[in-house]
Parts: C-alpha cells; structure tokens; sequence
C-alpha cells in the first residue's frame, strides 16, 4: 500500500537519533545532567524554560507548554508535515524509507466522516432556503432583519432557519440516503427510548459552524425568543470540537495573513456584525474561553491578537483569562474596552463600524496597561493596606515583562498616579526577577547546582484532586507496574477529563507490551493539547519513587472528589425536580444544600 510510512520505521527512525542533537541545530542548548535547558523558540523569553531531556527523549517548555517528540518539534517549528518531518529525521540516520510514500498521506479515507459532512453541506442548504422562501421562516429572517444583518451577511454566513417540525429534517435526510443513527452520532437528529428519531434542531436560526477549510461541521440554533437555552449546539463529535474551532476562521484567514492582526469575539453575532462592518479579520469562539490550541493558531497567522469581549463584568474578566493565555504563548495581546452592559454587536448596531473602529479597537490597551487599571476595582486605593497590596501585585506583573523598556514605562505610571519614587519601584521589580530567575532553570553562562525546572506555578493554586491526578499520572507515565495498579483500583475514573484521555491510552498503551517510552507514546494521542500535557506531566519532577501511603492517598482524594460530583450532580437532579414539581421551597432548600457541599469541598483543597 502505497502512503503511509510503517509504524515499527517511524519508531527505529526516532530511535536512532538524538532529540537532543536535533533541536541543538536550532536552539543553543546547555547540558545539566541528563537534561538540557535553552531559550525557547515557540514564545519569546530571556531566562531560559525550554528543556530537553534525553533520558525521555522528550522536550517541554516550562514557560508556554509546548512539548513533544522530535517529529512534533519539527512539525512545530518548521512547519513539516509528520511525513516531512520523519524524512529529515531518516535523512541524518540514513534508514530509508518506502519509496512511494506520499509527501502529503491524505488522512486514511473515512467513508463516516464524508458521509457526516454531507450531511452538514445538505442540511447547510435546506436551513438556508427554508429561512430565505418558506413561510415558517419568515418571522426569523424578519428578526435578522431586525437585528440589522443584512441580506450580504446572510448568505455569506449561510444562516438558516430549523423548521417548527419534529421530523422535518429526519424524513429529509432519510431520503437523502443518510443513515439516521449516524445521524443522531453527528448530533443533527436525537433519538428516544422507543427508537424514534426527531429533529436536534426545531424553530431556531441556523448558524452553520464551519471548520478552517469552510465546510459545515457543526450548528448552532439561536432561539427566536427567551426560550432557553438561547444557543443550542451540535454535541462534540470527531470534526466538530469546540475548544478548536473558530468561527470564521476560514474567511478571516487571509485578512489575518495581510494585517497580521485577529480580533477575537466571543460570540457569533459579533462576528457577523463585525464582518459586515468590515472588519474582516474577526473569528470567534464559542462563548467558551479560549483554548492553548486556538491561540497556537491565531499567533501563527497574527503579530497582535486583539480581545474584544463582552463590556459586562462577566466579559472583561473572561477577556483578562484570555489575554493571559495568549500572552503566554508569545503573541501580543491587546484588550479592547466596551461600555458597561454592551456587546461588540450591540455598539456597532448602535454607532456604526466607524466609531467602533475608533474607538473601541483602535483604542483597545496592550494588555498589561489593562490588567494594571483592571485589578484596581479589587481594592480600596483610599487605603494603605489596599494600596500597598495593589501595588505589589502590579510589581509582579510587570516583572515578568521581558523588555526592560517596557517595565520601565509601567513603573513610571505607578510611581506617578502613587507619588513614589521610581528607584524604589525598580528595586522591588528586580528583587522579584532575582527570585524567579533563581528558582527557575539556570541562566545561560551561569551556572548552578542545584537547579530544578520551576513546574507552572499554576500547579500550586490547583485543587488538591486535581494535583492528586496530575501526581499520579505523572508517575503513571514513567511506571507501567504503577500505572497498572491505577488501573485496577482507579479505571478511568479520574475527574479531569483530559486526565481520562491520557490514562486510557496509557493503559492501552501498557497493554500492548509496551515499556514506558513518553517519546513514544505521545504519537497515540491525536489532540495536541493533551500530548502537551502529558509531556508536562511525564517532565514534572514529582520523581519516580513514590510510596504506596503516597499511591493510596492521590487515589482516596480523586474517589472522594468523584463521589462529592456525584453526589451533587444528584442533589441537582432533585433541585430540578423540586422545581418542575412547583415546590420552591423544597429546591431552595437543596440549593443551600449544594453551596454547603460545594464549601466543603473547596475547604478541603
Ligand atoms: P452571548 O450570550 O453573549 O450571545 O453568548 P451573543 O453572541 O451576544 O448572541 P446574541 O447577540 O444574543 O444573539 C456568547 C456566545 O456564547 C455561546 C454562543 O457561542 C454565543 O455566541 N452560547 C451562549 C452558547 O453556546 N449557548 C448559550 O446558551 C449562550
Ligand atoms: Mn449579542
């Protein structure tokens, strides 16, 4: 079979180097045991937090998360396919590969996944001509009207209308040809107890979600009215997942490309209006906060990413979270202002594109200067205590600054608006930068001793579970006797998703005879935030010898945490209840019950 490369040469062909000598073409790295550290070169940093070990044959930045094998740093850094990427490798090893390998191996061909995205591209259409003709989608395409988009927007977004009916699109799609459990898999039909099919969607407005290539994977239905919830999606399937997806990302694309800038919404409407302002180089996410993959990829294409977030208290904190992660992974980051109770469709509705060009975008803070005002509203700066407490955190932002000209510009502003002398400002900001420096890897040209990778601080501040599992699965990933008695006693049943993906390959993993090669493991794991978290885990000096005391108390902390879930998921299931029942009293009463619950359960992080 002509294509794809064999899976034992992909293995002897990574075997065969060392990753170690491959990314010293790139980055200058300096030997520390049997580690290596060195500037980063996927995010912009003084103080070197890239680290290659060649024990795991792994690399990991521990600045911005990136992390994998030699192929993945390759595929990462030089833009390679994976084929493009074992080649150069096979070329310094000399081990040939199949001649008729192809340079681009489409993916294998998935008769399901062409057969779901039809279904998609027809479903695309007929939610299109039933709002544009039919007399049911009258009131909606009145309410889009309404709503200022226009006829231009309209069919360049697809938008559509789902009939009022139960089984409108099931009797359309079975015509079609389209198998309806299939169907109820890609999320376009729902199935009941007794085997009958009906319609997902029924009278909402059609938001077709398409992929980067432009083809429909996904719907999102907007209710006409207050009817809840007011957004219905497609559930998660294998083309549509949400944390990777951005909204019109495949018309923004070139527009990115040619401004090297990305505004960021957080909603559709948004995107749409801002499109029919002209802003063209607008993508969205789906209400959800952005994720390390979606910001891999707007810093691929963009110098500047601009964050325009809804201007409510809600908003603006989710646009700080945002920012951050974006900032961390080296693209600069600015965050646009919104008057209070205004979303970027409602102030364009009301002062045109123009004014929110100008004002609003053009305007928007690099994102320190907005964190800087924004913590403001968490003190009292009338009072000393408050004010000393506010000014230390802005020191500790501005110290991991990179640029000394730019710490300089923030202090400045501080020691203004405070009357402090500028001096004792940079002193603090200095102190501060010693102590990170010095717990972090070894600065280039000076050497240390006892220098132990910082793990991500955020570590610290997670629940203990959550540690717990992160524990445990980093001493998983190095020991596969440990990892099997995980596996007997826990299963899967880890509380952080991404844990549970990482796990049950790594049991199959195990399973399959295999020793415990990180290296190798990372290529099972198709999503590529959850190969950097378990590089993370595999890197994180938790240590491979543990005791069984310490084994038992990680798992007695996730069983609780999964039995305090569940427990509250059924309280919640009672509250509604309680509530379909009319009896309010009775749900408050669960209600409080939940909060206490819930307490307790942060009390004991
Ligand atoms: P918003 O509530 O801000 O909606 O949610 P919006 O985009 O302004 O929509 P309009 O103007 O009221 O029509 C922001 C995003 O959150 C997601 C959607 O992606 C929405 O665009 N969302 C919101 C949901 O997925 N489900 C919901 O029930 C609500
Ligand atoms: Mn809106």
């Amino acid at each position: 079979m002509a294509g794809r490369i064999p899976e034992e040469t992909v293995d002897e062909i990574r075997k065969s180097v060392d990753i170690a000598d491959v990314i010293g073409e790139y980055v200058q790295l300096k030997r520390q045991g049997r580690n290596y550290f060195g500037l980063c070169p996927f995010h912009g940093e003084n103080t070197p937090s890239f680290s290659v070990s060649a024990d795991k044959q792994i690399f990991h930045c521990f600045g911005c998360g990136k992390g994998g094998n030699v192929y993945s740093f390759l595929m990462e850094l030089e833009g390679f396919s994976f084929v493009q990427a074992v080649k150069k490798v096979a070329d310094k090893t000399g081990i040939s590969l199949p001649e008729d390998v192809d340079e681009e191996p489409s993916k294998p061909h998935d008769p399901e996944a062409q057969n779901v995205l039809d279904a998609h591209m027809w479903l695309t259409k007929l939610y299109h001509h039933l709002l544009r003709h039919s007399k049911e989608g009258r009131d909606a395409l009145q309410y889009l009207h309404d709503r200022g988009f226009t006829d231009e927007m309209i069919e360049k977004h697809s938008l559509g209308f789902s009939p009022p009916s139960q089984d409108f699109v099931v009797t359309f799609l079975e015509k079609k040809g389209f198998h309806p459990q299939t169907m109820v898999k890609a999320g376009l039909l729902v199935v009941n107890d007794q085997g009958e099919y009906f319609d997902r969607f029924r009278s909402r407005i059609m938001f077709p979600l398409r992929n980067h290539l432009g083809k429909t994977v996904a719907f999102a239905g907007r209710a006409m009215g207050d009817q809840t919830p007011k957004y219905l999606n497609s559930p998660e399937t294998n083309l549509f997942q949400k944390n990777r997806l951005l909204y019109n990302f495949d018309y923004a694309r070139s527009e990115i490309r040619k401004t090297k800038t990305v505004v960021l919404f957080e909603g559709f409407a948004d995107v749409i209006s801002a499109d029919q302002a002209g802003i063209h180089n607008s993508v969205g996410t789906m209400g959800t906060a952005v994720s390390q993959t979606q910001a891999q990829l707007l810093k691929r294409y963009a110098d500047e990413v601009i964050v325009c977030y809804d201007g409510d208290k809600a908003g603006q904190q989710a646009a700080v979270k945002a920012g951050k992660l974006l900032k961390q992974t080296g693209c600069p980051v600015k965050i646009a202002r919104l008057p209070e109770g205004m979303d970027p469709d409602d102030y364009i509705k009301k002062f045109g594109g123009d004014r929110f060009k100008k004002e609003v975008l053009e305007t928007s803070d690099p994102y320190t200067s907005f964190i800087i005002n924004y913590w403001k509203r968490n003190y009292n700066l009338q009072l000393e205590g408050d004010r000393i407490a506010y000014i230390e955190k802005v020191v500790q932002e501005v110290a991991r600054l990179d640029r000394a000209i730019e710490r300089e510009h923030y202090l400045k502003e501080i020691a203004n608006e405070f009357e402090m002398a500028l001096e004792t400002l940079k002193e603090e900001v200095e102190e501060v930068r010693r102590k990170t420096s010095s717990a972090g890897p070894p600065q280039a040209g000076k050497p240390q001793r006892h220098t132990k990778p910082r793990t991500s601080v955020q570590s610290k501040l997670l629940p203990a579970f959550h540690n717990a599992e992160r524990k445990l699965i980093s001493i998983m990933l190095n020991n596969p006797v440990i990892a099997e008695k995980v596996q007997e006693e826990l299963g899967g049943a880890f509380n952080i998703s991404e844990h549970q993906v990482i796990v049950t390959h790594l049991y199959a993993y195990y399973e399959d005879g295999h020793e415990s090669d990180i290296s190798q493991f990372v290529e099972r794991l198709d999503d590529p935030s959850i190969k950097e978290l378990a590089v993370q885990l595999a890197m994180s000096p938790s240590g491979e010898e543990v005791t069984d005391q310490e084994l038992d108390d990680y798992m007695n902390r996730i069983k609780a945490e999964r039995t305090d879930r569940t427990d509250i998921k059924g309280l919640l299931e009672e509250q509604k209840l309680a509530e379909q029942q009319n009896d309010p009293v009775k749900a408050a009463q669960i209600a409080m019950e939940i909060l206490k619950r819930k307490k307790e359960m942060k009390n004991t992080y």
